[in-house]
């Protein structure tokens, strides 16, 4: 499954859109969020496929030129879902502490550099 985005869909007044352009990409994400949600309490498995450009993908499915593609999801079913996501299976990244990720009042600077 491949999720698209069309900036131009609705025109130039869309709630959300006129004070920030990125705000149509952010539910374009959440809205597939929902499915992966919705997929996953199903017993389906998700996987985002990132390794393409986006020139390969338009090419392949002839995306017209205003029409982002977003994400390529694999959708279908899984033998069975991990408990422990695979960055931290591998040990690729470590979980962080939410209390890292919370910030009160205002940003403060991480101290672990280069994670986000
Ligand atoms: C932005 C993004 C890009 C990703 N790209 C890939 C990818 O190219 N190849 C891959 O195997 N997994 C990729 N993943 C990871 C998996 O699609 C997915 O997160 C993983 O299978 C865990 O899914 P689950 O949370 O439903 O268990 C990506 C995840 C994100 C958030």
């Amino acid at each position: 499954m491949v999720v698209t985005y069309d900036p131009t869909r609705g025109g130039p007044a869309v709630l959300g859109r006129h004070a920030t352009t990125d705000a149509g990409l952010y539910s374009t994400c959440l809205a597939f969020q929902n499915l992966w949600l919705a997929a996953t309490a199903e017993g389906l498995g998700v996987g985002w496929v990132s390794y393409y450009r986006e020139e390969f993908l338009r090419d392949l499915l002839s995306i017209p030129a205003t029409v982002r593609p977003v994400a390529w999801l694999c959708l279908g079913p899984a033998s069975r879902l991990q408990q422990t996501p695979d960055l931290e299976r591998f040990g690729w990244r470590d979980r962080r502490p939410l209390a890292e990720a919370v910030h009160e009042e205002r940003h403060r600077t991480s101290t672990r550099g280069g994670q986000a």
